[in-house]
């Protein structure tokens, strides 16, 4: 039998259903409440920064860019990144999001910011930011607001998070 192999992408917009369901299947209706979410609504996400990850051509995980500002300046929000229960712990959720900012760093974009588990993220080299930096126009657990300097100087960024 011919062995399965991982195989990493850029988001194209015939990906988008598939990404969808397995965002349904992982977070469940309540994803649509939080604020991080709301951010994203409406808004495209970055396909040139956004990374799928395919194992016999079926898709097991996907990480999402998308463009935001923070007090009016251009900055991105990553999430949801999530991956197959089956096929998790196995490299995939970090090669995605790293191969995500790697795409966001080449590409000239200067800060990534997130809410998520610190644990996971602080592995990837995100940091914790500072008390009232980033106002979000929702509640946000401001223990998982983390952010990820791209390009020098842009961890002075901080204010108004709005849609990009
Ligand atoms: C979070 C998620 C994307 C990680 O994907 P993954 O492919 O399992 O991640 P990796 O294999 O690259 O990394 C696994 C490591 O991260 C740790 N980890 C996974 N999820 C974690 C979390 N929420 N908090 C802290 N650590 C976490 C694992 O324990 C494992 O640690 P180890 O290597 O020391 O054993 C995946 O678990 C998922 O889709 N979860 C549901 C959706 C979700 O909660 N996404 C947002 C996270 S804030």
């Amino acid at each position: 039998m011919t062995e399965l192999s991982l195989a990493f992408a850029l988001q194209t917009p015939a990906d988008l259903p598939a990404i969808q369901k397995l965002e349904e299947r992982a977070f469940g209706p309540g994803r649509f409440a939080k604020t991080a979410y709301r951010l994203r609504e409406g808004v495209a996400p970055e396909l040139s920064l956004s990374t799928i990850a395919r194992i016999g051509g079926m898709l097991v995980g996907a990480c999402t860019l998308t463009r935001i500002a923070i007090g009016g300046a251009p900055a991105l929000l990553l999430g949801p990144l999530t991956v197959e229960e089956p096929f998790r712990a196995r490299g995939v959720g970090e090669a995605l999001a790293q191969r995500s900012l790697d795409a966001a760093k080449a590409a000239g974009h200067g800060l990534t910011l997130l809410v998520g588990d610190p644990p996971f993220y602080e592995r990837l080299g995100f940091v914790r930011a500072g008390f009232g930096q980033f106002v979000f126009p929702g509640p946000v657990d401001p223990g998982r607001i983390l952010f990820f300097e791209l390009q020098p100087g842009a961890r002075e960024l901080r204010g108004l998070v709005t849609s990009g």
